[in-house]
């Protein structure tokens, strides 16, 4: 029996709710474009800054381009005043977002100290305005993200996301940590079944998915209606499919080929070349590059090369020989 079903955000269907995480300088077009590619339910787009985007700065308008696979369009909006969210809102919703998501998990001090992302848990009331703000500015659904609050004193997730359900959210992802928290420690799964219960709308369960097991743990423990996966999909685009058919099936789906990894890395590491230039595409490249290569036979070796080239053709070189060497020798 499968342990997901199609889940409705707003008029939009999401058929496999195993969605890829927001991750700044990580879930760029390019990166998006491979997972959506390798069977993902949704993609969101890296946190844009509301300021940012109302100005829309080279750097905002670079990361809500989408890629022509990409749908739905599902932009992730960070801020603290309604006015301003509601206007990023409306200006995404103009040039395609066919979801609009906003942030109030991100726990990074230049975040929260501006009052934005998990330092609106903090503040109900706030939080309440710009939702309903952003809501009342767009037709396509918002979503919200968040963690289960503040700290183990405030643990208000639940409160919120029956806010958020008022103001006209349509889904909510929880990752199951504080934001005092930061990344440390595990994620509480059984924790967002407190959110789970709160809330008629669809809620996402998110932290610590790394295996296909894990994904089905995270379901049974959160009662969730999917699983929203981060670092588990570094250097592996096919994860995501490889949960879905888990949760789905039961069937464990082995990792792709390396002949097929060596055509997705060339594929990700030129599409970056494309989407930054050449300078920032070696820097983001070689991050995801270092990535795919883990776990690799000689893999610390090609690492430690890879983050010495600065130009595109020396990291095109060096992916040919990691790959070719290791497939002549498997
Ligand atoms: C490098 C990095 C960047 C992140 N950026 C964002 C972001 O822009 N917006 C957001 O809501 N969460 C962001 N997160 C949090 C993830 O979306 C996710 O909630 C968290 O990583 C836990 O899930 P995981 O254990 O599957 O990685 C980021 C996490 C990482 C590791």
């Amino acid at each position: 029996m499968s342990l997901i079903k199609p889940i409705k955000i707003g008029n939009i269907t999401v058929e496999d709710p195993v969605i890829l995480a927001p991750m700044t300088d990580v879930t760029d077009k390019p990166f998006r474009h491979i997972v959506k590619k390798h069977g993902a339910g949704l993609v969101i787009s890296e946190m844009i800054a509301s300021q940012a985007m109302i100005r829309q700065t080279r750097q905002s308008m670079l990361m809500i381009q989408r890629s022509d696979i990409e749908s739905p369009m599902a932009v992730q909006l960070a801020g603290c005043e309604p006015e301003v969210m509601a206007e990023a809102a409306k200006l995404n919703e103009d040039m395609g977002a066919e979801i609009i998501d906003i942030n109030m998990g991100c726990p990074m001090k230049k975040v929260v100290n501006n009052y934005a992302g998990s330092a609106l848990m903090r503040d109900e009331l706030l939080a309440g305005r710009i939702l309903e703000a952003v809501v009342k500015a767009v037709k396509v659904p918002v979503t919200l993200k968040m963690r289960m609050g503040w700290d183990d004193h405030s643990l208000n997730a639940p409160k919120l996301a029956q806010i958020a359900e008022g103001s006209g959210i349509q889904m909510i992802t929880v990752h199951g940590r504080t934001r005092c928290q930061l990344y440390n420690g595990k994620a509480n799964w059984p924790f967002i079944r407190t959110v789970k219960d709160a809330v008629k709308i669809p809620v996402i369960g998110n932290g610590d998915v790394l295996t296909v097991d894990n994904a089905k743990q995270l379901l049974e423990e959160s009662g969730a209606d999917g699983v929203m996966i981060g670092r588990g999909v570094y250097g592996k685009p096919w994860f995501v499919q490889q949960v879905i058919d888990f949760l789905k099936n039961g069937v464990r789906t082995p990792d792709p080929s390396m002949e097929h990894q060596y055509e997705v890395v060339k594929e990700h590491f030129a599409a970056m070349i494309d989407h930054y230039g050449e300078r920032s595409g070696v820097l983001v490249g070689r991050k995801h590059m270092g990535w795919y290569s883990k776990g690799v036979k000689n893999s610390t070796e090609f690492r430690l090369l890879l983050n010495q080239a600065t130009e595109a053709h020396s990291v095109k070189e060096l992916i040919t020989r990691f790959f070719e060497e290791h497939l002549a020798t498997s």
